[in-house]
């Protein structure tokens, strides 16, 4: 048996958009951004800039974007896809004026000198496990932990191994467990895991089991 995961091929135009074709949010997906919007729109941020790792598409920057009322917001997408940034563009076309993007490798040391501003707020969902390490998962959060100002948001949404799996999974794919782990040795307080959406333990597939975290700078 394969290990639990998804290869892809982000750098490809076609394969780009067709798999943000299939990845249209589900009711359940829908839950882990209502969330992330509740969270942002629920605190007082020591900057309006918000930036997202690995924006894809742009499902999760339009929610934002739409709705969670931030003063002044301006948000930058850090992705290394061109092909993704099209898509997002398109996507994102009415908040034109408020979004950066910024084309970053985030298993790369230097990706927060490349940010426009300090965030207020690094958020991200089903893209750090694709770094496909879980060194380079903590590396991102050290690195968030470092650029974001005393009481900056840090929250990750994304697919993890259920601590009670008896499978193997892709590396990236780490638990819940670990996660947390990962973000109190950066740095963050106040960790918490906010929801732990579609799990299954006995019937994991590429697209169920994720998890969301947060953490203050
Ligand atoms: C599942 S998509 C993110 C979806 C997005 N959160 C949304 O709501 O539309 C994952 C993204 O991570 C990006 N990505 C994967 N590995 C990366 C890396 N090493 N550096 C930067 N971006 C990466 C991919 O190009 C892809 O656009």
């Amino acid at each position: 048996m394969h290990p639990v995961g998804a290869v892809h091929e982000f750098h490809e135009p076609a394969y780009a958009q067709n798999w943000a074709e299939r990845f249209v949010p589900t009711p359940p997906r829908q839950a882990l951004f209502d969330l992330i919007v509740e969270q942002l729109t629920n605190r007082a941020l020591p900057s309006n800039h918000i930036v997202e790792l690995g924006i894809g598409p742009g499902y999760l920057a339009l929610e934002i974007l739409g709705r969670s009322r931030i003063p002044s917001m301006t948000y930058e997408g850090v992705d290394f896809s061109e092909a993704m940034f099209a898509i997002a563009r398109s996507r994102l076309v009415d908040f034109a004026d408020h979004v950066v993007y910024t084309q970053a490798d985030l298993t790369d040391a230097d990706w927060t000198a490349r940010l426009s501003q300090t965030p207020g707020a690094i958020v991200s969902t089903w893209a750090l496990h694709d770094l496909g390490a879980e060194a380079h998962i903590a590396s991102v959060y050290a690195r968030a932990r470092a650029v974001l100002p005393p009481g900056g948001l840090l929250i990750n949404g994304d697919f993890v191994k259920p601590d009670e799996s008896p499978f193997e999974y892709e590396l990236g794919r780490i638990t819940p467990s670990r996660h947390e782990e990962l973000l109190r040795a950066a740095g963050f307080r106040d960790v918490q895991r906010l929801a732990y959406l579609e799990k299954n333990i006995d019937h994991p597939t590429s697209a169920n089991n994720y998890a969301c975290f947060a953490g203050i700078a």
